[in-house]
């Protein structure tokens, strides 16, 4: 059988080309940080919350975890590194940031661990996944856990994603006997003690999701263990009933998987695939972030971002999707198709659906390979645009927007340049912090700070505020930022025995 030859494979869509970036990035004084300075553009009442991406790709800088308020301020910038998932999820009842960070594969998975943070940025938790995996590269990894998923449960488990490269005949679809392909495996982990609970292997149920079924394109380059097969490619995983609900995107399906290991149903988004009857309006292609809501026995809620493109072409807007699914007719009902008229948007690889509120119904969506988020209303109107990449050049893989608070473990920072005999200016800042407003300045004749002196009150203005200060021709300076007139924490004491600002290594604080 001769495949159709789907432009490419995944190899290029995490790969995102040599494209020229020209997008503008943030100049900080108290960090050693070059964020992407976002744009914002917003259209009607939103929901509170902060915008959590992971960017990466072909940008001079910031690829790190990044979160930013509403008016395109910077929050937080993590340690420079890929990450993936960044976002506050439950974990026995307390909020916590959880993200992937490891090595991505230009095949488009990776290999990783999931970091969960919590409100004062302490890692309390890292979870890894150890056992016997085969790598495109022949390399022994630390910890085997993909980029796609990083869910944590309601029984304070996390359900990860995990590639492995197997040997298999792939001759019933235009292959060789001896080429290579990936599993597409998912692991469900007790996150306190690391301890696999529950995994499962696609490969393992060939019988019931035959690769004769894929959408993934063959090619003359594909087979090889550097280069093996992409058959399945999971990218969600969500507790459901007696076992999980999985997506696999080059099936363009949902999957009830028992946990008796048992394939108990397909979704597909094609008419025809699958066990369900879909309408129109749902159809969906190339899908991410299947999940799941209002469970009963009779049916469920559920959502997805529908890529519906190929690697090559654009074929049809991205959109949000919802669902009504009736478990007794096996019928799926459209219930929402969210759209961005205005700026329609091809995705090609990457993206995620998150319902902000049961309440008000707004959706925020990451657009994976389009370095945009989006947040919608309950009448499928776009009230927000993030964006933060040229499009195709910078991608984060999935977008959130998150209610955050966080008081740092480190110390606000505070860098100070001289401008005259008598003069300084005074930037300050604290990474992460989210509930201070404003700062108040300090002099002291002492290195200890001691005796302090209150020189100035400045509103916080985003992630760095400054202020010129007079009359200052020695001596020290603290800073300490405030709610109202509450101290939340101090920074270092910082010399004010310094060369003019022209001249070379002002003094400072390091910034965590
Ligand atoms: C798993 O459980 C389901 C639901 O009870 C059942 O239909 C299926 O046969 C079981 N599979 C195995 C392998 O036991
Ligand atoms: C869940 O059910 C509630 C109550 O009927 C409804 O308001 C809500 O929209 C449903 N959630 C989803 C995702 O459909
Ligand atoms: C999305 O919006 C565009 C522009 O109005 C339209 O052409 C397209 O049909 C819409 N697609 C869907 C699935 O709503």
């Amino acid at each position: 059988m001769v495949r159709p030859l789907f432009a490419t494979c995944s190899a290029l869509l995490f790969s995102l080309g040599a494209l020229a970036d020209n997008w503008p990035f943030m100049t900080l004084q108290t960090a050693p940080f070059a964020p992407p300075d976002v744009s914002i553009e917003k259209s009607g009442v939103t929901d509170p919350g902060y915008i959590f991406i992971g960017p990466r790709g072909n940008q001079p800088a910031g690829t790190a975890a990044l979160i930013y308020d509403e008016d395109g301020n910077l929050v937080y910038q993590g340690p420079t590194e890929v990450t993936a998932n960044f976002k506050v999820q439950k974990l026995f009842n307390e909020d916590v940031i959880t993200f992937w960070a490891g090595d991505m594969m230009k095949l488009g998975f990776g290999y990783g661990t999931v970091h969960i943070l919590d409100d004062t940025y302490r890692e309390i938790y890292t979870v890894t996944l150890k056992g016997d995996f085969t790598s495109p590269d022949g390399a022994s990894r630390d910890s085997y856990i993909d980029l796609h998923e990083s869910r944590v449960t309601s029984r304070n488990t996390l359900l990860v994603t995990a590639y492995n490269v197997i040997q298999h005949d792939l001759s019933v679809i235009g292959g060789r006997p001896t080429d290579h392909m990936l599993d597409s495996k998912f692991y469900e982990i007790d996150i306190a003690t690391n301890e696999v609970v529950f995994e499962w292997s696609t490969f393992d149920h060939i019988a019931d999701i035959p690769l004769e079924e894929s959408k993934q394109g063959w090619g003359d380059d594909v087979g090889s263990q550097e280069t093996p097969y992409d058959a399945y490619h999971i990218n969600s995983v969500e507790l459901f009933d007696e076992g999980y609900i999985i997506s696999l995107r080059h099936y363009w399906s949902g999957y009830y998987i028992h946990n008796n290991g048992t394939v108990m149903w397909r979704l597909g988004g094609e008419p025809g695939k699958g066990d369900f009857e879909l309408d129109r309006n749902g159809e969906f292609s190339w899908q991410h972030d299947i999940r799941i809501y209002n469970e009963t026995q009779e049916g469920f809620a559920m959502t997805l971002f529908n890529n519906a493109n190929t690697p090559s072409s654009s074929v049809a807007a991205t959109t949000g999707l919802s669902f009504d699914v009736d478990l007794v007719n096996f019928k799926a009902k459209t219930t929402r198709v969210l759209n961005d008229t205005d700026d329609v948007i091809h995705s090609v690889s990457q993206g995620s659906y998150q319902l902000l509120s049961e309440h008000t119904g707004h959706v925020a969506m990451g657009y994976g390979s389009i370095a945009e988020v989006k947040e919608f209303d309950a009448d499928n109107n776009e009230v927000l645009t993030v964006k933060f990449g040229e499009p195709n050049a910078v991608a984060s893989y999935r977008g959130y927007k998150c209610q955050w608070k966080a008081t740092p473990f480190w110390k606000p920072a505070v860098v100070v340049q001289r401008t005259g005999p008598s003069t300084v200016v005074v930037h300050m800042s604290w990474n992460g912090a989210t509930e201070y407003d404003n700062w108040a300045v300090y002099s002291s004749a002492y290195s200890d700070g001691s005796d302090p002196k209150f020189q100035a009150l400045v509103n916080r203005a985003g992630f760095e505020s400054t202020i010129e200060l007079n009359g200052l021709s020695g001596g020290f300076l603290q800073v300490i930022a405030r709610k109202g007139d509450i101290p939340l924490g101090s920074s270092d004491v910082a010399s004010l025995e310094i060369a003019p600002a022209d001249e070379p290594a002002p003094t400072s604080s390091a910034a965590a």
